[in-house]
């Protein structure tokens, strides 16, 4: 059994070393860089000898280091990766600019996060006011909430993406966070069995 698993390690490391980040980061990940005007412009100038702007491995100076599957084996790589990540910004703009976009983009997350606790607490009295049935339609929208478009948001101020921050995160919080309200109101309006507590408003 042992020399079966070495052997699956000796015949995937070779073709994992030679994978690219967008091989498995495909999706979100890529997409919100694509969009992105550093990505733009990396994929007009693709090909030159001098590129303007920076690729995945340029700004993620530790993933590109690190082994993978597993960058981060060490619990404290992954603050580590996170600062390294925009550490290097200011070899092109100015400090103040940096510091601005990265203060932006703590604004941008708090705010996202607020609508994720909203979000939460309705889910909580939803929890004690509606039926299962009910209940699980309004979970799958906090799940879509929570793992789509935060995650976005999150991609988006991290790759500058204005499509990511403003409509796949922002606009599209606000958009679950609506329909949770309304899956709620109209649970509470609907006469039938309950799960417990009080229904109705
Ligand atoms: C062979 C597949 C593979 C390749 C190639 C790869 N990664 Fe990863 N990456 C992963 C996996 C799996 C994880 C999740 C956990 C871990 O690595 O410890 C991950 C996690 C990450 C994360 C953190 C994601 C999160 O949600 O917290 C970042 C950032 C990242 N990778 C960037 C990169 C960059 C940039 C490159 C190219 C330099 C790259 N990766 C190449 C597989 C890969
Ligand atoms: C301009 C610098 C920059 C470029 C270029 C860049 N990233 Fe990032 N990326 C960041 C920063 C900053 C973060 C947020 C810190 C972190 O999570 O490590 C981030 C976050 C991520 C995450 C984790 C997001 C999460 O859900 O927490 C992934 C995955 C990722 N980048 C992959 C990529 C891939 C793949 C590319 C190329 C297609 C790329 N990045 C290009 C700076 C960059
Ligand atoms: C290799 C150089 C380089 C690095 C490193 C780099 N950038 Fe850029 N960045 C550019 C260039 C070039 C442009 C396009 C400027 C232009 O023509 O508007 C740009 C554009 C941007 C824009 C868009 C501005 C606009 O007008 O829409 C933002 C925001 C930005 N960078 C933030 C960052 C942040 C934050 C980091 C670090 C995580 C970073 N950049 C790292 C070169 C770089």
């Amino acid at each position: 059994m042992r020399h079966v698993l070495w052997l699956l390690l000796l015949t995937t490391l070779p073709a994992l070393a030679g994978k690219s980040c967008v091989d498995c980061h495909a999706g979100a990940a890529e997409r919100s860089y694509a969009l992105s005007k550093h990505g733009v412009i990396a994929r007009i100038e693709a090909g030159r000898e001098r590129r303007r702007t920076p690729d995945c491995a340029a700004c993620h100076t530790f993933e590109a280091k690190a082994p993978v599957p597993q960058h981060y084996a060490k619990k404290t790589s992954r603050t580590e990766a996170r600062e390294q990540a925009t550490a290097g910004c200011g070899t092109c703009h100015s400090p103040r600019y940096v510091a601005e976009q990265l203060a932006a983009a703590q604004r941008g997350l708090a705010i996202g996060e607020m609508k994720r606790r909203e979000a939460e607490a309705l889910v909580e009295l939803a929890r004690k006011e509606v039926s299962a049935t009910e209940l699980a339609q309004i979970d799958k929208l906090l799940t879509t909430l929570r793992d789509e478009n935060l995650r976005d948001l999150r991609l988006g101020l991290a790759h500058q993406s204005p499509d990511y921050q403003w409509w796949l995160g922002q606009a599209a919080l606000d958009g679950s966070l609506l329909r949770i309200k309304g899956a709620l109101g109209e649970a509470r309006r609907t006469p039938g069995p309950r799960t417990a507590g009080p229904g109705g408003l």
